[in-house]
């Protein structure tokens, strides 16, 4: 669905972002792109969209994505951007969520079926009149999430979606994406809602992969986090608590 074959980039010379970077995403896998600041995380989710072009190449469903197919590829390609005010464009929650249903030829009654539907599931009938400029910073975000999801895509990229999140929305995201079939690149520091919602997980460090492998194992490697400047999941280090008060079960 997703490959990467040694791609580079480099936003100034002689200072590369991303050294070679390799690395394939089957259809359906939910994939967890964890890495320090500035280990290169937002730089990956930009060259999928075409929105930076680097050295080497990307394919999406095999097609090499180049500048013929960016249209095509964004369609395909939901993203949710690390910084939400960027990613809206219209007055309203409403309008910029049945922009693209109603620019995909449906109906409005279709299209706002469609936006209602996704507002209820994530606990957000109440946003869909509000404008933009007014909603709190966690609530952009939930409605960017929300955007994305009126869009179908079948793939989604998303940057850092819980950050800005109270619980109580953190935990719809992470319900949300759970019950979603799509095949999705999530980036985070919040490495319980990457254990909560992805089978694996790819350490991005220094603009090179340190570690690809399933969530169960690198999320509970202390030591390999610890390198890259990240820690145990809490719900991880609960369970290590457990373990070695030695209780007698
Ligand atoms: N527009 C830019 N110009 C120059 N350097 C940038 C730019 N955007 C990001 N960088 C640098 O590229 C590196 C990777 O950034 P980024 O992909 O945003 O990292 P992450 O998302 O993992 O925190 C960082 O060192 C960052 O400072
Ligand atoms: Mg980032």
């Amino acid at each position: 669905m997703i490959e990467f074959q040694h791609v580079s980039f480099s936003y100034e010379k002689d200072r590369p972002v991303l050294k070679d970077l390799s690395f394939h995403m089957e259809k359906g896998e939910k994939v967890g792109l964890i890495g320090p600041n500035g280990a290169g995380k937002s730089t990956v989710m930009k060259l999928l969209l075409g929105l930076l072009e680097g050295e080497g190449k990307i394919l999406v469903d095999g097609k090499e994505l180049t500048r013929a197919v960016y249209e095509e590829v964004r369609r395909k390609l939901g993203l949710v951007l690390q910084n939400s005010d960027n990613q809206m464009f219209m007055p309203t929650v409403y309008e910029d969520m049945i922009f693209a249903p109603l620019n995909y030829k449906l109906s409005r009654e279709e299209a706002e079926a469609r936006v209602d539907n996704i507002l209820a599931r994530l606990h957000l009938e109440d946003l869909k009149y509000r404008y933009n400029h007014k909603i709190s910073g966690g609530e952009k975000r939930m409605t960017a999430i929300a955007t994305i999801l009126a869009m179908e895509p079948e793939m989604l990229l998303m940057d850092e979606p819980t950050s800005a999140l109270d619980p109580y929305y953190r935990r719809i995201v992470i319900n949300t994406i759970r019950s979603l079939s799509q095949t999705m690149l999530i980036t985070s520091h919040d490495l319980d809602m990457i254990l909560d919602t992805c089978s694996r997980v790819i350490l991005l460090s220094d603009g090179t992969i340190a570690a690809d492998g399933a969530a169960k194992y690198i999320l509970y490697d202390q030591a390999l986090l610890e390198k890259h400047h990240l820690e145990l999941p809490l719900s991880v280090m609960g369970r290590e608590k457990e373990t070695s008060a030695g209780e007698p079960w």
